[in-house]
């Protein structure tokens, strides 16, 4: 007898149902599983074969044929196995009546019981939108399918638990809906802009760039503070949205880091690759087409510390994301490609022994030495970080000082305020921070008083920048003007944009 089953793909964030047809006929025992099925599918015949078993079930010794269609698209991963198990039960007519429309997703364990699956969200998402409704998924990823509006989520245990409420006998009670509430996160955090003495530019540096989402670089002797600064990122950043926090989500589903019982990402992403890392670790891809570094920060922090220490090539390979904010990957069977929409922070020392350019420290490098230290930053990603703040050693008595600076909490008050004049402004153009905007929006929102222009011709001149850079300044000035309430960018926001670009004078 033939059966029909729906199961789901995925293919980088996109999601395909896949027809699960199941043909049982007279033959000698043996089981097929064809239409471009990948080794980890193949294997679910053993896991199929035992979870029937084990569930108290029949496995008749017979031909089995599974044919997984659409054909042209390969399968990976284990999230078929519950499709499959289901459409043998079918058609050796130990499940009746069960509705056609239902979507089945999981891994079976030999004993039956049903795994955690990587990217149930996004699968779900793409389901959605094909007009599929109605879902039978492991219990381990309800809570993250419990967010979206419209569908009905079934989450089960056991493949003997699908089979019950299938027939009816124990029916499964539907996930609940959860409502999307980012609670404040800032009380949890170990670090807080106020403990870091002085360093009044490298505060006020950092605040610009997360409320615009602008790359930014600290250079400075050790010991500083740079690192510190970076850790403090995270408890000023700005809320979530839902749309913002579904875009993450994905991404980490899909990159297995959402584990059992986790829901939607309700804080950014603050990543923090070693040094050591390669550049498909940064950019994603490899033989699963995992998403990268870069993918894994999109909405948040890609934060390279000591830069000059990760390899020319892992450093060259964010480039194109920085520009495009996505990043493709490909191999034989096709290309993939995932968001990386992220703000890159980073830090270095000016030169190898940590003193150049110091006011009371001398450097003991030679000229070559600090060239090719500088020169591990290439001009092109240079000029792609739009603030470079000198973080210098502090005065014996700031460190000292008993006054209590301003709060992490006040600053990122003030980060949503400006975050909210962005998406106000860019509610019609489906973007979200001026750093975001491309040529047609600096048209638009930038519009540049004479001296402004003036200002930014002899920068231009003077520090020999990039078309690019120009652009990018501007951004700058953009944001600068937001957090003063200004509806006009006006000379000194210009002239505070360019003295962050102090790296390339
Ligand atoms: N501005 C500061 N305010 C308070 N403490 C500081 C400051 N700068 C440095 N420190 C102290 O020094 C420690 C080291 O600072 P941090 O790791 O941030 O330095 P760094 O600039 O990253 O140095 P390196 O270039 O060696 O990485 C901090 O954990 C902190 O205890
Ligand atoms: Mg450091
Ligand atoms: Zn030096």
């Amino acid at each position: 007898m033939l059966s029909k089953t729906i199961g789901y793909g995925l293919s980088g964030l996109e999601g395909f149902a896949v027809s699960v047809e199941v043909d049982i006929s007279n033959g000698l025992p043996s089981m097929d599983i064809v239409g471009l099925a990948d080794t980890s599918i193949k294997e679910s015949k053993e896991r199929v074969r035992s979870a029937i078993k084990n569930s108290g079930r029949k496995f008749e010794p017979h031909k089995i044929t599974v044919n997984l269609a659409p054909a042209d698209i390969k399968k990976e991963g284990s999230a078929l196995d519950l499709a499959i198990a289901v459409g043998i039960l079918k058609s050796s007519a130990q499940i009746k009546d069960a509705p056609d429309n239902i979507v089945y997703i999981g891994e079976l364990s030999l004993d039956g019981s049903l795994r955690h699956i990587n990217g149930v969200l996004p699968m779900l998402i793409s389901a959605y939108k094909q007009g599929l409704t109605n879902f039978i998924i492991p219990k381990s990823n309800a809570k993250e399918a419990s967010y979206i509006d419209g569908i009905t989520v079934y989450p089960a245990e056991s493949l003997k638990q699908v089979i019950d409420h299938l027939s009816g006998l124990y029916p499964i009670v539907p996930c609940e809906k959860i409502d999307f509430t980012v609670e404040s996160k800032a009380k949890l955090y170990d670090s807080d802009m106020a403990y870091v003495k002085g360093q009044a530019v490298a505060k006020r540096a950092l605040e610009i760039s997360v409320s615009g989402g602008h790359n930014i670089i600290m250079v400075g002797p050790p010991g500083t503070g740079k690192t510190m600064l970076a850790k403090c990122i995270p408890t000023i950043m700005p809320d979530l949205t839902f749309e913002e926090a579904l875009e993450c989500t994905k991404i980490h589903s899909v990159a297995g880091y959402i584990k059992d019982d986790e829901g939607l990402l309700l804080t950014r992403p603050f990543r923090t690759p070693h040094h050591t890392a390669t550049m498909i670790a940064l950019t994603g891809g490899g033989s699963k087409l995992r998403p990268g570094e870069v993918s894994m920060a999109h909405n948040g922090v890609l934060f390279l510390d000591e830069m000059p220490e990760y390899s020319r090539t892992a450093l060259e390979s964010l480039r194109q994301p920085l520009e495009d904010g996505v990043v493709t990957v490909s191999r034989a069977s096709g290309t993939v490609s995932y968001p990386a929409n992220f703000m890159l922070v980073a830090s270095m020392n000016p030169c190898p022994c940590g003193n150049y350019g110091s006011h009371d420290k001398i450097c003991s490098c030679t000229p070559t030495a600090i060239a090719k230290y500088k020169a591990k930053i290439s001009g092109p990603l240079l000029d792609r970080i739009d603030i470079q703040v000198t973080v210098d050693n502090i005065k014996y008595s700031d460190i000292v000082s008993t006054e209590i600076g301003e709060t992490s909490e006040t600053v990122r008050k003030r980060v949503n305020r400006a975050r909210l004049i962005q998406r106000e402004r860019f509610k019609n153009d489906d973007i979200l921070t001026n750093s975001d905007m491309k040529e047609k929006h600096i048209k638009k929102y930038c519009v540049l008083s004479n001296e402004c222009e003036k200002i930014l011709e002899s920068s231009y001149q003077a520090l020999g920048l990039s078309a690019r850079a120009r652009s990018r300044i501007i951004k700058v000035a953009r944001t600068i003007a937001d957090m003063s309430l200004s509806k006009d960018i006006k000379p000194e926001h210009i002239l505070e944009a360019v003295s962050y670009r102090r790296m390339e004078s």
